[in-house]
């Protein structure tokens, strides 16, 4: 988002440039500063606009995605509203894969908005979190109108955070940052602005945040398949950028995300809420006066009818 821009032209210019924002209240007694990226800024509300437009852009610049192309995504909210809105201002068909044990009413109301289509499918079995990828393989693998953005293994969508959000972040900080704190999805955030980072100062902390329930990190690791897992995760192991993994309760995200509203007016979803609470662990092992950047990867209200969520 150009702020100094007087007309746009179209939503696509108003992704990214997001500045940091600094907390008033919520670990004062740390005496480090804490600063977020407010992401849900982002047109379709989260820092996947990054990541949907970069790996758009890339497969149209190789000439895998032509007009009149068919997109498809396995997600459970954020990609394929990202994908969706990118796809609805470039005119492309879009249709996301949404497993229906976490396909909530508000992020599918998102994504159809924007005109995408939303296949939502059962999942059980030891594999069940690839069953969404093996539907977009199989689609893709049957119809050579159909491009797979493969967001769990794009390199694209690491790059999007590496040349993005990491030079905004040392940008705006003017390269004055001790710690970065990020939660793990695809693991492109982490993975991408961990190594610009380390690259920019390696004495700068990058610290990954996992739910304690289902670990990546560590001998407890959720199982893959070859060809379909692996992909940024396993690069983000392998890469040595991540010094720290905190791991979270759910409770504690929650709690975080609801204060993080009520204490500095920032209306935030759970993940968010997630990288706030670990930084406050990470700030309770540093002297005062350091600094530690995380980002606030959506809002909130797409969780409105998470049950959960509602305390
Ligand atoms: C709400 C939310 N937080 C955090 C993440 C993690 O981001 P990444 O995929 O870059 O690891 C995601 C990814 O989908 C997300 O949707």
């Amino acid at each position: 988002m150009n702020r100094n821009l007087k007309i746009a032209n179209s939503m696509l210019d108003l992704i990214g440039e997001i500045p940091l924002v600094r907390l008033n209240r919520i670990g004062m007694e740390t005496g480090t500063e804490i600063l977020v990226k407010p992401e849900f800024l982002n047109p379709s509300g989260s820092m996947k606009d990054r990541v949907a437009i970069r790996m758009i852009e890339e497969a149209e610049k190789s000439g895998r995605l032509k007009a009149g192309s068919r997109i498809v995504e396995s997600s459970t909210g954020n990609t394929g509203a990202a994908m969706a809105f990118v796809s609805a201002v470039k005119g492309y068909d879009f249709t996301a894969f949404v497993p229906s044990d976490v396909a909530d009413v508000c992020r599918m109301s998102i994504m159809q908005s924007f005109g995408a289509g939303v296949a939502s499918f059962d999942v059980d079995g030891e594999f069940a979190e690839f069953t969404g990828r093996k539907r977009c393989s199989d689609i893709e693998g049957s119809d050579t109108g159909v491009w797979w953005s493969r967001q769990f293994a794009n390199e694209h969508a690491v790059a999007a955070h590496r040349d993005t959000t990491a030079r905004e972040i040392i940008e705006k900080t003017d390269g004055r940052l001790d710690a970065f704190v990020a939660s793990i999805g695809s693991g492109g955030t982490l993975l991408g602005v961990g190594q610009a980072l380390k690259e920019y100062d390696p004495k700068i902390r990058v610290i990954a945040v996992e739910p304690a329930s289902y670990p990546m990190f560590g001998p407890h690791r959720r199982q893959s398949i070859p060809g379909i897992s692996g992909g940024i995760a396993d690069q983000l192991i392998e890469s040595g950028v991540v010094d720290d993994v905190v791991r979270l309760d759910d409770e504690a995200a929650i709690a975080m995300a609801h204060r993080l509203a009520k204490e500095e007016g920032i209306f935030c979803g759970i993940s968010s809420g997630a990288n706030v609470a670990a930084s406050l662990i990470v700030a309770s092992g540093f002297e005062p006066g350091k600094r530690i950047v995380t980002c606030l990867c959506d809002s909130r209200d797409r969780y409105f009818y998470s049950e959960a969520y509602i305390t």
